[in-house]
């Protein structure tokens, strides 16, 4: 798959360039060949002896270690390779390629090049969320940079949040995706996900478990495949994928706005978890506990968002996808549920609780359509998400 391609890899300094030297070997086994870049960070996590090893290359430490000087030969090292991976990036280098700022070797190349550059982010939660960084990171993807990552999870410092640099295989789906076609270019194609807050109160809503984790894999997919992604998205665990359209929602009516005001779109994928009911006339003080008095909710149905979409008539995307969250009888009760919205394929799957499907990495679906019910084996949300993006282009081509 990456036969022939040549991939200049810099390991900047965090504890995830261990997971680098996985991701050298794993491009290596794909047919990449690498030529690795430390800073002198990294040198601190992986040796470069270990980096050369597997990567069956010198690597490169330092602007003067170029022999060739005289030939200019940052910048034909910048130039040689198909594509410049950055993994693990840090937040200093984030922020020096926001900036244009080239005080090492690393940075010069960056700076230099005009192949494309692909980032895995890895860093403290603090310094993921800090308003500098997701400055430089807005400014690195205008300038054209794809991001990977980062995932949410516990993190080597004892944290809890986004930071955690993506696994080498995502990366490395990531990469193989750079390369491979791109059927959805032109396209575009909004993807609802996570849960919705309803509120009771101010400070008081109710929700479900929906994590977004599917939602935001399907988008990272889509827009792998060359999509634009509209992602509307409820307050999810997981990021929403980088260089989608984010439009950040709270309640179902909000989903609802969110979704009308970014029609027309070519296909219309609807995997948020939206409430069905809202609390009727939710107070906008928040409820006092009296002693012995309950508060007796009363509940009014949310729009049917997909049922909408799928139902209307000019303007209605030409592809129509609805998810079916299931505890019994999967494959009936998705078929009845396809019926009932009126879109054109419902991917259906079994949320019992000894599934561990809900909020877990791994999903297992049946796509039911015009031609019946078919089921896929168990596999994980990134790999649903592929294939599902796939099938999405299939029927937009
Ligand atoms: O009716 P149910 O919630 O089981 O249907 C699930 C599908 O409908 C999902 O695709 C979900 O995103 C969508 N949905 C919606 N608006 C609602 C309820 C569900 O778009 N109010």
């Amino acid at each position: 798959m990456l036969q022939d391609k040549r991939i200049l890899l810099i390991l900047t300094g965090g504890i995830a360039a261990y997971k680098g030297l996985d991701l050298i070997r794993r491009l290596r086994e794909r047919g990449a060949a690498v030529t690795p870049v430390l800073t002198r960070a990294a040198e601190q996590f992986v040796t470069p002896l270990s980096v050369s090893a597997l990567a069956g290359e010198k690597v490169y430490r330092d602007l003067f270690d170029l022999t060739d000087e005289a030939e200019m030969g940052h910048i034909q090292l910048s130039r040689s390779a198909d594509l410049i991976l950055v993994a693990p990036a840090t937040a200093d280098i984030m922020a020096k390629m926001a900036q244009g700022r080239a005080d090492d070797l690393a940075s010069t190349l960056l700076l230099a090049t005009d192949t494309p550059v692909m980032v895995a982010p890895a860093m403290n939660v603090r310094m993921w969320d800090h308003p500098a960084t997701q400055r430089n990171l807005a400014q690195i993807v205008a300038d054209g940079v794809s991001i990977v990552g980062p995932n949410k999870g516990d993190m080597a410092c004892g944290e809890y949040g986004p930071g955690r640099m993506s696994e080498p295989l995502e990366i490395i789906a990531a990469v193989e995706a750079h390369f491979g076609p791109r059927p959805l270019s032109g396209k575009r194609v909004l993807v609802t996900s996570g849960p919705t807050h309803e509120p009771i109160d101010p400070v008081r809503y109710i929700a479900n478990r929906s994590s977004g984790a599917q939602g935001a894999a399907l988008g990272r997919a889509l827009l792998d495949l060359g999509a634009e992604v509209i992602f509307v998205t409820g307050p999810a665990d997981v990021a929403p994928p980088v260089g989608a359209q984010v439009v950040a929602v709270e309640t179902a009516q909000g989903m609802k706005e969110a979704v009308s005001a970014a029609l027309p779109v070519d296909a219309a994928v609807f995997a948020a978890a939206v409430a069905d009911w809202r609390v009727e006339g939710a107070s906008d003080k928040k409820l006092k506990k009296v002693a012995g008095n309950m508060p007796a909710l009363q509940f009014a149905e949310n729009p049917d968002i997909l049922a909408e979409v799928a139902q209307m008539g000019t303007g209605r995307p030409g592809l129509v996808v609805g998810f079916a969250a299931e505890t019994n009888d999967v494959v009936d009760n998705a078929t009845a549920k396809r019926a009932r919205k009126g879109c054109d394929w419902i991917v259906a799957n079994d949320v019992s609780p000894e599934t561990g499907i809900m909020g877990g990495s791994e999903n297992a679906v049946i796509l039911i359509s015009d031609a019946g019910a078919e089921t896929w084996p168990r596999m994980s949300k990134q790999d649903v998400a592929t294939k599902l993006a796939q099938r999405i282009a299939d029927a937009l081509a």
